[in-house]
This record gives C-alpha cells, structure tokens and sequence, in this order.
C-alpha cells in the first residue's frame, strides 16, 4: 500500500476507511439492545482471528476496518449495554463516544497548553467542573489520567513527596534509599489499586498497616486511632469512597481531623463513591471528605465517559506539580500557566478531557445528579426484589450502587453462589460478576451506565431469582 498524500487533506480511501468505521460503530451501538451480554468466541478463537501472518503488502483502510469489526463479532462484551453489572464501568455514552472520535481525528498532543489551546480550554472546564461538583477546595490541582489505579498513584505520589519533604528528605533529588520510614494506613477492605499505588511508589504494599473494617468495609474509628496513634512520623492515610463489594464509605469527619491533628496525607480512593459528593439526596455518605488532601476518581464510572478517564485532585497543587511535572523541581508561580503535563506523569497524550467535556456539557448539573441517583435507585430496586426470594440473601447495606448477594448458607453457599451466577452469564441476558466478601464467594451487581432504567434493574434481579429457583 502506498502512503497517498491528498490535496483534499484526505485520499478517497481514506475518506472511505472513516466512513466505514463509522457506519461500524452506529451499527454496533444500534444493535447493543439485542447483543448477547458476554462474548460468545475465546480467548484462543480471538487471537487466531486476529494473530495472521503480517504481510508484506498492506490491505485498504476500508478493507481492514470491515475485517477488525467482522473479526470482533462475538469477540466484543457488551460493556457498553445496561445488561452489564459485572464492574463499575459506566458504558461509555454515545455524546461521549462522538467527542471521542473528534479526539482522534483532531490528532492532539494534549501534554502542551501552547500547541493545544483548545483541548487545554477544554480540559480545565472539565477539571474545574469536578472540583465544583464534589465541592473541593478552589486552586485543587487535578491530572486527567487514564484512569483511578494511575491517579490513586499520582496521589500517593504527591504525598510520599510532600511528607518526605516535611521531614526534610529530598526524594525528587535523593530517591528512597536511605529515606525516612513514612507509615501508611489503609483499610483492610482497600481496593487492589491502593496496594498497587504504594508498591509502584517504593512504599511498600506489605509495610502498611491494614486497620481492621466492619461488616461493610469501613474503617473502624477505635481501631484507626490505635493505629494512628502507634505512627512515629505523619502517616499517608488512605481512605474509601465506595467499597468494591459493598459501596460503603469511610467515615470522612471522624477519620480525617484525627491524621490533621498528626500532620498525616489523607489520599482518598474515591473511584466511583466520589460521585456521591455530587448528589444532594447522597452527599452526606461523603461528609468531611473535602478535607482529604488528595483524592482519585474515574469518570468512565459515575459519568459514563468511554475509557482513558480518570482524574487525580491533590488539595495543594504544587505538590501534585512537584511530583508530576517533567520539568524537575519546577514550582509554578502563582497564576502560572496551568500546564497540563504537570500534573500527570506523561508528556504525550491523548486528548482525554474532551468526551467528558462533552458528557458534562450534555448532562449538566441535573444530569449528573439524576444518572448519579438512579444508579443508587436501581441498586436499592434490585436488592429489594432479591432480598425477597427464600434462600437468598443480600449481603452489604445499600449505600450506593453496588448489591453483593449470596446463594445459601457457608461453603454449600460458596458453590451454589458460583453455580448461579454461572448459570445466569451462560444465559447471556445481564452480567454481573463474581466477588469475594469477607471470605464468602458472592454475585456483584453494580449499577453504573448512562442507559440503566428500572427495566434492567428487574431484568437482573430476576435472571439470578430465576437462576437460583433452578438450583434450590
Ligand atoms: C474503589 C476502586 N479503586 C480503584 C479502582 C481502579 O480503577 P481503574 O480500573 O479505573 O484503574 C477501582 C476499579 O473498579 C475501584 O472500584
């Protein structure tokens, strides 16, 4: 294939390699509805589609844009459908996914306010818009990244820094070796991601101390404040915003001034339970969590941006440029240019503020709060109607939208749990997930996607009920 260069900017091959992947992505999201939930071909069946010989000669575009969308029939989850509960994914919306393919076209290197005014304009709204909406202090600093697992780890980054530095060590200089102890707490219901973050930043997964939780993964205050007390130098604290299997929260208001008055970081992982800062009627889960000094969160989650949509907020920005920035020891002065390649650890990269700005423009306030509530709704809805059927037991409180249910009692439990849920994703119509909680196998449900109604909410409550009836 010879590389064509166009006086019209684009050759008519090209023109038609567009036009194809268009008509392919209408036609995927046209027939989402009537998609079965999970894949029907393997993994092994996937990759000899797509591992051929590559050839010598290239193919069209069109051509190989038909090819990549008939390889990937039945190869593809319908992540995008509201029949899928099997993570907290959101769905990707289509004002989103349209922003997105502008983002492709454009061909934006986002990491440069200069070269890029447009996205930078763009992508400040955004990071001033969420900043508004969870009522974070104003002058936060915020990095859209790819997602919570890298902004929990910018967080935890911004933090080692700032409490290395208050006890006077270097570490952009210096590195760790021979550094200071910095204690860590977290919740022994943290998310995999937390763990991750203090491995990946030369913290130690296995040097922090898990403070034991209650029955829905938060925090114990008593507990907290025994392990706090035992720090010999201010603590990273890591707190939760939604608890994986339960959706629970930390207590914010208790746990936060007790690391203040040790000088301690609070990092939140608030991945998806931040949203609820945003809504009213679910606002209060989030008490005292504005007093945090960093916090992560995913917008493909609470707002149903397609992937690559995460967002780091570190209350004192020169410590998240500090920790970020390219450029070293760089401070920025006060009114500096807001550089968005100093608050992540990339140079290059994709626009990926625009979809969730047009997301955000979409929704508005009120759409934001309405998808944030109804997600909590559906949740409640769902584990209603299965808390009602013998033998089945909904096994978290409701605090936001995640549902964790068990099929019978202890280890004949574990199995029949297993068993329905296998059943109920070999059926195809919804699918939710398995999980573990506190020992026990569970089905998760959780509820995050711009489409779900009622209607889907029934659907999977009643293909488990359904399922279960068959077993027991
Ligand atoms: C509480 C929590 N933290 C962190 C993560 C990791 O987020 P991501 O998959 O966007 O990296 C998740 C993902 O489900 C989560 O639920």
């Amino acid at each position: 294939m010879l590389l064509s260069h166009s006086p019209e900017g684009l050759t008519t091959e090209e023109r038609a390699a567009l036009a194809t992947a268009y008509s392919a992505a209408l036609a995927y999201r046209t027939g989402l509805p009537e998609a079965p939930a999970r894949p029907r071909v393997s993994l092994d069946d996937a990759v000899a589609r797509f591992r051929t010989r590559l050839d010598e000669e290239g193919a069209p575009g069109p051509q190989v844009i038909t090819e990549i969308t008939t390889r990937a029939e039945g190869a593809l989850h319908a992540m995008a459908a509201p029949t899928f509960f099997g993570y907290v994914l959101g769905g990707s919306h289509p004002v989103g996914v349209a922003a997105d393919a502008l983002v492709s076209a454009w061909g934006q290197n986002a990491g440069s306010s200069v070269e890029t005014p447009a996205i930078s304009g763009m992508e400040r709204a955004v990071c001033d818009w969420l900043i508004e909406l969870f009522g974070l202090p104003e002058g936060t600093g915020a990095g859209l990244v790819t997602g919570a697992s890298v902004a929990n780890f910018c967080g935890v980054l911004a933090a080692r820094n700032a409490l290395l530095a208050a006890q006077g060590w270097d570490v952009e200089q210096d590195g760790l070796i021979g550094a200071p102890a910095v204690p860590v707490l977290i919740g022994a219901e943290a998310h995999s991601a937390v763990s991750a973050a203090l491995r990946y930043a030369g913290l130690g997964a296995g040097r922090a101390v898990r403070v034991a939780t209650d029955s829905e993964g938060r925090i114990e205050v008593a507990a907290f404040a025994e392990a706090l007390a035992a720090c010999e130098a201010p603590p990273l604290v890591i707190l939760q915003a939604g608890q994986i299997n339960t959706g629970a929260f930390d207590r914010f208001a208790e746990l936060i001034p007790l690391v203040k008055a040790r000088d301690g970081w609070v990092h939140v992982d608030g991945a998806f339970g931040l949203w609820a800062a945003a809504v009213p009627d679910l606002a209060g889960r989030c008490a005292g969590v504005q007093q945090a000094d960093s916090w992560a969160v995913d917008l493909h989650k609470g707002l149903s941006a397609p992937f690559d949509a995460g967002v780091v907020l570190v209350r004192e920005r020169a410590a998240l440029v500090r920790a970020m920035s390219a450029r070293g020891a760089y401070l920025p002065a006060e009114n500096a240019q807001w550089e968005p390649s100093d608050s992540t650890p990339e140079l290059s990269r994709r626009a990926r503020g625009v979809p969730s700005y047009a997301i955000l423009r979409h929704l508005g306030r009120a759409g934001v709060r309405d998808l944030i509530l109804r997600h909590h709704r559906l949740a409640c809805r769902a584990a209603a109607r299965l808390a009602q059927e013998p033998g089945m037991q909904v096994v978290n409180e409701i605090a936001f939208n995640q549902v964790a249910v068990r099929c019978g009692e202890g280890a004949a439990g574990d199995r029949l749990t297993r068993e329905v849920l296998a059943a109920v994703q070999a059926r195809g119509k919804v699918y939710p997930s398995h999980g573990q909680w506190q020992g026990r196998e569970i089905i998760r449900i959780s509820f995050s996607g711009y489409a779900m109604q009622a209607e889907h909410a029934d659907l999977v409550a009643e293909e488990i009920a359904t399922a279960w009836r068959a077993i027991f």
